[in-house]
């Protein structure tokens, strides 16, 4: 069971050390699962440097598919490689929202990242629009075309299903909701699969108790030590 903490646009590097520093006491002697952190670029080497030798592995939130290259406001491989990041995000919903990532960018950042041997987090999942449509699997199964057919099943490689709908409004997917889309996903890709959206350490047990559930992307709640540290707790429980 992977328990990824995505702090989007949160934490300066100083904020990211001080941040790191905690979690490592406050995790204490959680076991039976992976931690990982997701701080933005500039708080990454801080962040590794603090978790060095705890375990918990620290990822970027998205990652540029070109080894280099006249891409302004992108990050390769071999930089994140250079810091002893362990991987990437890609596909978040923001960015899909806000930043015009589509189906094809997400997979293409996927592959670079598997390629050059860092981990992957690559995000699905659909608007309440197209739930309320019933348009729910058309939408994952689009999403997860590209994926599969560039990167396929692999060891490195995660899912993470985040309802757009569910993300930061405190509108948690139901246990069984999360269970029925992350079913219908092992059918198309049969890899480890996140849930998230609204994850606290109130709901974390349940949702993970799930059969298809292997572990959280947790966005508010990863976001002060000891609150992320429990919810790791109640996790670990049902791991
Ligand atoms: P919240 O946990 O704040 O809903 O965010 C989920 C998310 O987008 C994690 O990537």
């Amino acid at each position: 069971m992977l328990i990824a903490g995505n702090w989007k646009m949160f934490k300066t590097p100083s904020e990211a050390k001080t941040f790191c520093r905690s979690l490592r006491e406050s995790i204490g002697d959680v076991e039976g699962i992976d931690i990982a952190v997701c701080p933005p670029y500039v708080s990454l080497a801080n962040a590794i440097e603090e978790l060095a030798g705890s375990g918990i592995d620290v990822y970027a939130q998205n990652v540029h598919w070109a080894e280099n290259g006249a891409f302004t406001g992108e990050i390769s491989t071999g930089m994140l490689t250079e810091l002893a990041a362990a991987g990437s995000i890609v596909g978040h919903s923001e960015r899909r929202q806000y930043f015009g990532e589509t189906d094809d960018t997400v997979a293409k950042r996927a592959k670079a990242t598997i390629d050059a041997g860092l981990k992957v987090i690559a995000c699905v999942g659909e608007l309440e629009s197209e739930r309320d449509a019933n348009e729910t699997e058309a939408v994952l199964a689009r999403q997860l075309a590209p994926i599969v057919q560039q990167v396929g099943v692999h060891e490195r490689l995660v899912i993470a299903y985040e309802p757009v709908w569910a993300i930061g409004t405190g509108k948690t997917a139901s246990p069984a909701q999360a269970e029925e889309a992350h079913a219908f996903i092992r059918g198309i890709i049969d890899v480890p699969l996140l849930y998230g959206g609204s994850v606290k350490p109130d709901n974390a047990g349940e949702l993970m108790s799930q059969p298809n559930v292997n572990g959280a992307l947790v966005g508010g709640a990863s976001l002060d030590a000891d609150t992320f540290a429990s919810l790791c707790a109640a996790a670990s429980v049902v791991a």
